[in-house]
């Protein structure tokens, strides 16, 4: 693992020099691996000093793609924007579409203005890879079959997309049922996943009305069927 991220960071150093500083004489690769390495750590800044650029800060992010693509420099958004730390801005946690909203982070740029914005529906998909659609219903079959969550519902009810993605749960579904071991009633009680507001204070509480979850699988067949009903109707 090591071994590759610093071999990506070497061909970071290469691609960098080889574009940025094609017309830099004074510009040299270093030739071995752990000289590489260590002038890797040097290479922080931008004017006349040869550069890094990490890729792939996650997937949604390159630094490729603004540092040599757009153009832009390090300064634009070190470090009033990011700290040069991976997951710095996460950790702040405001990390999320309020404060882009507001101008914080990606959305400094990414407004409509300077860079495509972050609330055009077709641009969900340049950043996140999908369109983003929000599940109506969700219904969850591990550990046990038959829990409803209306996601919809949850929705229109005022709660912000960050109030559980990606905190609580990931914006994937299937996804806290891979780890059916960790999903259960003990971890709500501790106030995880659905417990962060089924807690009695600002949703009913997880260890009371077990059914108005636990619909099983007749209650699912139910719904579905009602669901299908209404929209037949409708079309
Ligand atoms: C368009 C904005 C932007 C520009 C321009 C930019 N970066 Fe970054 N950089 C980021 C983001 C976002 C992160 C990840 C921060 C986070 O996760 O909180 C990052 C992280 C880093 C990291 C940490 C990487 C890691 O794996 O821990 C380094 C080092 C870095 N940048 C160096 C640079 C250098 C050198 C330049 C100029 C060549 C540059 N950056 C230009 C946005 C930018
Ligand atoms: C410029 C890139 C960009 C675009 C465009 C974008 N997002 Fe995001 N989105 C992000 C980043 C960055 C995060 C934070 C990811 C993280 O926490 O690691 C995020 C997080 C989210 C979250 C988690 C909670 C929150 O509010 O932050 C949701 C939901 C979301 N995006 C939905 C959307 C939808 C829907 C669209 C299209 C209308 C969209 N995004 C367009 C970059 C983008
Ligand atoms: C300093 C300004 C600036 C910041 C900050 C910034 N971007 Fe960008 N970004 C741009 C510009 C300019 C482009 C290219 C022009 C365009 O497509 O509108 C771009 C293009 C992109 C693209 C399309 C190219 C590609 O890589 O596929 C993605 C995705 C993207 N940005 C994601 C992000 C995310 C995620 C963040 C926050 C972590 C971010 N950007 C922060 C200015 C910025
Ligand atoms: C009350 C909690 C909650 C809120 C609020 C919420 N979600 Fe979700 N969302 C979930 C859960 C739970 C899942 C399924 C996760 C799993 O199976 O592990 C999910 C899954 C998703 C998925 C994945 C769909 C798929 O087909 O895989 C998307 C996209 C999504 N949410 C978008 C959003 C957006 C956009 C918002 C804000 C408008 C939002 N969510 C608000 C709880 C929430
Ligand atoms: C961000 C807070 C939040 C999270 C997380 C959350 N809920 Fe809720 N939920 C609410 C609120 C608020 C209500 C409405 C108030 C009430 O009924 O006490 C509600 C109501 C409900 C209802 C009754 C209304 C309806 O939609 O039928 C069910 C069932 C429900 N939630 C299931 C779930 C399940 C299952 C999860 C986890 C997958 C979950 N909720 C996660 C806030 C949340
Ligand atoms: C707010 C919604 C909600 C309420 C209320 C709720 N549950 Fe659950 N329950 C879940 C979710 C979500 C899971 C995990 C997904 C799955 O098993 O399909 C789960 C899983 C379980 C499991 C299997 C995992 C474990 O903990 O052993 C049992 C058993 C269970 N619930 C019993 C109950 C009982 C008994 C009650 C009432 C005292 C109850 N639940 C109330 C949402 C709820």
């Amino acid at each position: 693992m090591k071994g590759k991220t610093l071999l990506m960071a070497a061909w970071g150093v290469i691609f960098a020099a080889g574009i940025l500083f094609a017309s830099d004489k004074d510009a040299t690769v270093p030739s071995e691996p752990a000289q590489e390495a260590a002038a890797a750590k040097e290479y922080e800044s931008f004017g006349d000093t040869k550069i890094v650029i990490m890729e792939a800060v996650k997937d949604m992010f390159s630094h490729n793609s603004h540092v040599v693509t757009a153009g832009i420099s390090c300064e634009s958004c070190h470090p009033s924007l990011f700290e040069r730390k991976r997951g710095a801005g996460k950790a702040k946690g405001d990390y999320n579409h309020t404060s882009f909203d507001a101008g914080k982070y990606c959305g400094a740029c990414h407004d409509g203005d300077a860079a495509f914005s972050t609330t055009g529906q077709q641009s969900c998909k340049v950043c996140h890879g999908s369109d983003m659609q929000q599940p109506e219903i969700i219904v969850f079959n591990r550990p046990v079959k038959g829990v409803v969550f209306d996601h919809k519902g949850h929705v229109d009810m005022g709660l912000n997309c960050a109030s559980c993605h990606d905190k609580e749960f990931e914006m994937r579904i299937g996804a806290a049922e891979e780890t059916a071991h960790k999903f259960h009633m003990q971890a709500m009680y501790r106030g995880q996943y659905c417990g962060v507001c089924h807690n009695g204070n600002i949703a009913f509480a997880a260890n009371t009305r077990c059914t108005t979850c636990h619909i099983g699988i007749k209650g699912v067949e139910k719904m579905l069927k009602k669901k299908n009903g209404d929209f037949e109707k409708k079309g």
